[in-house]
């Protein structure tokens, strides 16, 4: 999204309450100036938002969504990072009104399940806990979240989770930081049970979940990564393209993914998560040697399928299976 269309799309909200909810992480509650209903989200969906120093990124929103009279996010300050997160722990206070776009939703929550196995490390926690929160709402489902973090003074929403409203559905572990101290996901995972999973956290997180999880239906699998897909931390180079059907070639450079530059060129190609998460931008891979970066595709999967919205070339140039550029 452009600076045009994220300012055409999005509204003003003010800061009502911030306080910090764990070692550098802070809670933001925002609301219309007017005090009135806010656009409806759904369990698992984020807002863009513009920090003070003009930096837009996506926070998932983590109340309730049958509530309309405000957003919850919580922030992690992230002190290496891009510095939109520094800056609205740093410079945002309760009474500030910061551009906050629409509600969106690429980590719904699958209609019709009866049971549902959540894991989370650290902030990955946040949209989940909306989903918690709407289905120990509904009363139809069950559901067990395992969430990991370094130490409990580091577990954001440690109180809430605490709580009786959730007893029994939440396991907390904390490993340290030791790597020989993480959870052993496999006596969960082993056993889809007719289960969905969602998954949301740091990147070793969701590939040891994926990897053990090749068994499970990949419709039952699903994951948010924040945008913290290896993409953002490869150097990236420029490659070629070419689409088989049209026999048409594509220069993808450097600061392009390979959906954005084909698009730029006039073919539409379907997307929706754009971080390597959903699925929706799957492709055929004819030929070329890809660098997957997505965390949809199995081993199995590499050799004849790309997603073209986070995944490069390798080496040399691709061939794919598209539909004739429009
Ligand atoms: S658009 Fe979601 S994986 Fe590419």
């Amino acid at each position: 999204m452009t600076t045009a269309d994220f300012e055409s799309r999005a509204q003003s909200l003010r800061i009502v309450a911030t306080a910090p909810i764990a070692r550098d992480i802070f809670r933001f509650e925002l609301a219309r100036p007017d005090g009135g209903d806010l656009a409806e989200f759904t369990a698992g969906a984020h807002v863009e938002l513009r920090a003070p120093n003009g930096l837009v990124k996506k926070y998932s929103l983590c109340n309730d969504p049958a509530e309309r009279a405000r957003y919850v996010i919580a922030v992690k300050r992230e002190v290496n990072g891009a510095g939109g997160s520094l800056s609205l722990t740093t410079d945002a206070k309760a009474g500030d009104e910061l551009l906050v776009g629409p509600p969106r939703n690429d980590f719904p929550l699958a209609p019709n399940v009866g049971n549902f196995l959540f894991i989370a490390g650290g902030i990955g926690v946040t949209p989940i806990l909306s989903m918690l929160r709407h289905i120990k709402s509904e009363g139809s489902a069950r559901a067990k979240l395992y969430y990991f973090t370094r130490a409990p003074e580091m577990t954001a929403f440690r109180e809430e989770l605490s709580a009786s409203e959730f007893s029994g559905q939440v396991v907390f572990h904390h490993d340290g930081g030791d790597p020989d101290k993480a959870f052993d996901l496999w006596p969960i995972l082993e056993k889809p049970q007719g289960r969905h999973l969602y998954c949301c956290g740091p990147r070793p997180l969701m590939e040891a979940v994926r990897d053990m999880s090749g068994h499970w239906s990949s419709a039952a699998v699903h994951f948010e990564d924040f945008g913290a897909t290896k993409a953002h931390k490869l150097e990236n180079k420029a490659f070629n393209v070419r689409l088989a059907r049209s026999g048409r070639s594509f220069e993808i450079p450097a600061d392009l993914s390979i959906l954005d530059a084909l698009r730029a060129g006039g073919v539409h190609v379907s997307s929706s998560c754009e971080r390597g998460s959903c699925g929706t931008c799957r492709t055929r891979l004819i030929s070329g040697e890809a660098e997957h970066r997505d965390l949809v595709l199995t081993e199995s999967e590499h050799a004849t399928n790309i997603m073209i919205c986070v995944s490069r070339a390798k080496a040399g140039d691709l061939v794919l299976d598209l539909p004739e550029a429009t």
